[in-house]
């Protein structure tokens, strides 16, 4: 099939990658210029686990094109994947349409034959039915149906989750539509496990989806707050709880507050969306409140283990809003950071893949190490702030002959308590 793609970011090159490695004729759309011609020139413009080998096949393949131009990418489209940025408003924190609304007027007039437009962009409810009412305001004889695609690709995993999905949930009103999409899919065979539902049904499931889960992590990190109290560990409790397939183990690792372009999004989006159908969403409401403070909280935690000296030099682990991942948006450690440094504090930081959008985010208000130890010379506390798995195998004998004063604050839970207490660190966890 053809496929045209609207936007280049962790959605939409991925998910052109992946089709064209399925076998679809895919052209990547993108308005910013840079990196129409970074993709041409061959140099992937994100960092996503194993992406980069598939792009280069499928560029090489013939199958995988860039363009600025919506014409060339639309005009021979069966399909049209919408896949640009919802960022929130600053101030009400709703869904920001303007990059749908664009490029629905602007593909509106491209269109030729029967075309599916469909929408990966996370949007709120409705907006099918908006994107619908533009396309034909614009080119009333065109052709076409709008159906909602959500995208349930993690950051870091997008590749692994483009071939394995949990399940792929079509929103579309007309059966022409579905089986459009059933085409598209059909290279996964029995491996995509379809959801046919209304058009709303489909834009409400991604958010409901993303505010559960922000939920089950802030009721974690909740539950972490009593452990330390109550003498219990969260590990254990964690485990216990997720032996239960009800509940499921997934999704219940505390740490400093979920991050990324999209929980801190979508569950302010949602809490907007249902206050403007006057529905009560005191769940939502109270996880995003919880998230916020988090971080203030944790920012204290690592400024409390080195309360008793003047002017500590704290090492920071990890930049990006989780492991595995360049993508330092809402990242808790950037957030931590900023705390810090309201504070005064020295801070050296180190990121194996974020360090350079960290930078565009606190220049040179923070100082960048080469790599861990680098970061820990002299320095009067660790701490870790990104799921890094490189972080997990540290040699922490090293890493305490670098250190001033040894001492880790782990928001991670990633080290080896037993092993680093026994080196003689003092060690601050999460929940235990
Ligand atoms: C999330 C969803 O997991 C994807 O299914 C969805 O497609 C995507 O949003 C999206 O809407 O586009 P992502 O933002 O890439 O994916 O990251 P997650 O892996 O979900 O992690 C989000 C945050 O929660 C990170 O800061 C992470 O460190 C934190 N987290 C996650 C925890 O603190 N504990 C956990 O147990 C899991």
């Amino acid at each position: 099939m053809k496929v045209g793609i609207i936007g280049t970011g962790y959605v939409g090159l991925p998910t052109g990658v992946g089709l064209a490695t399925l076998g679809h004729d895919v052209v990547c759309i993108d308005a910013v210029a840079e990196k129409i011609d970074s993709l041409k020139a061959g140099k992937i413009t994100l960092f996503e686990d194993g992406l980069e080998e598939l792009f280069r096949k499928a560029v090489e393949s013939g199958r995988l094109r860039f363009t600025c131009s919506m014409k060339e990418g639309v005009g021979s489209a069966d399909v049209v994947i919408l896949a640009v940025g919802t960022p929130p408003h600053p101030v009400t924190k709703e869904a920001d349409m303007k990059y749908i609304h664009a490029a629905a007027r602007e593909l509106a007039q491209y269109l030729t034959g029967y075309t599916v437009v469909a929408n990966k962009s996370t949007v709120p409810v409705g907006t099918g039915d908006a994107v619908d009412r533009m396309i034909r305001d614009v080119n009333p004889a065109a052709d076409f149906d709008v159906v909602s695609l959500p995208e349930f690709l993690r950051e870091g995993f997008a590749v692994h989750d483009f071939f394995n999905p949990d399940r792929v949930i079509v929103g579309a009103n007309t059966e022409k539509a579905a089986n459009v999409i059933k085409e598209l899919y059909a290279p996964f065979g029995e491996k995509a496990r379809m959801l046919f539902v209304k058009r709303r049904s489909s834009e409400t499931i991604k958010y409901a989806s993303n505010a559960f889960l922000a939920m089950k992590i802030n009721y974690i990190n909740e539950m972490a707050n009593f452990c330390e109290k109550s003498g219990a560990d969260v590990f254990e409790v964690a485990k216990g709880m997720g032996m239960d397939t009800r509940i499921g183990a997934k999704f219940l690792n505390p740490g400093p507050g979920y991050g990324g372009s999209c929980f801190p999004k979508d569950t302010n989006a949602m809490a907007y969306m249902a206050r403007g159908y006057g529905v009560e969403m005191s769940l939502i409401e109270t996880t995003i409140r919880q998230n916020d403070a988090r971080k203030t909280q944790m920012a204290e935690r690592i400024l409390n283990a080195v309360a008793d000296i003047e002017n500590p030099k704290i090492a920071v682990l990890g930049l990006a809003f989780k492991g595995g991942t360049d993508d330092c948006r809402e990242s808790p450690a950037m957030e931590i950071v900023g705390a810090l440094l309201k504070h005064g504090a020295d801070i050296i930081a180190f990121d194996p893949k974020a360090m350079d959008n960290a930078k565009k985010l606190v220049g040179d208000k923070i100082k960048y190490a080469a790599d861990a130890f680098d970061a820990a010379r002299g320095a009067d506390v660790v701490a870790v702030l990104t799921e890094w798995v490189d972080f997990k195998s540290l040699d922490l004998a090293r890493l305490k002959t670098e250190m001033k004063t040894p001492r880790i604050v782990d928001l991670r839970n990633l080290l080896d308590k037993d092993e680093a207490v026994k080196l003689g660190f003092s060690y601050v966890g999460i929940g235990r």
